[in-house]
């Protein structure tokens, strides 16, 4: 897949919205990820609404860039037990789904930023007021889509020294 090495942090976007379309490949990209037992914990808020934005690019000191994205997604998990097959993968199995996100953003030729939010109480606390969430949903991420404003090439990262071989 390219956009493992294409795909970098992008914190600015035009005025341009993201289609519905665009938004449900995102989303099916985001569930055909990996979970653990396949307990899928995922749930998704769609944010486009500007006010909610904006109160979402608060919750977070490093979050502000994202009050002027036309889209904001917040994956969540959950935390009922009868809902989980392993709890303690939940976030592991979010992870993967957020970068799932990314990814098939890239391909779509949008731009993403994640923003971490989880496991910080704070943070979590701050978003679920904004979202009015579930008490047994826990917000794991803020991810910033939109068309990218700015050009940017992927750091290669590749370092062998890191690379044990036996
Ligand atoms: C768990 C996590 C939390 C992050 N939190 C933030 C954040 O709060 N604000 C931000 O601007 N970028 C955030 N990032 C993006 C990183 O800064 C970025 O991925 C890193 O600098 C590498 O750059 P690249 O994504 O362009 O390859 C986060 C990334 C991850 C994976």
């Amino acid at each position: 897949m390219n956009s493992i090495f294409h795909r970098t942090s992008i914190r600015r976007y035009t005025k341009q919205k993201v289609e519905s379309e665009k938004i449900e490949k995102i989303l099916r990209a985001a569930m055909a990820a990996p979970s653990a037992g396949n307990q899928q914990p995922w749930e998704f808020y769609v944010v486009t609404d500007e006010e909610t934005v904006r109160r979402l690019s608060e919750t977070s000191p490093y979050a502000g860039f994202t009050k002027d994205a036309p889209l904001i997604i917040v994956p969540c998990y959950r935390t009922r037990e009868d809902q989980l097959r392993f709890k303690d993968y939940a976030e592991i199995d979010l992870s993967i789904a957020t970068e799932h996100i990314l990814l098939e953003a890239d391909e779509l030729g949008l731009g993403t930023t994640w923003c971490g939010i989880a496991p910080l109480q704070d943070r979590m606390d701050a978003v679920a007021a904004v979202l009015g969430t579930d008490v047994s949903l826990r917000p794991f991420a803020i991810v910033s889509v939109g068309y990218p404003a700015e050009e940017k090439k992927q750091q290669d990262r590749y370092d062998e020294s890191r690379i044990h071989r036996i």
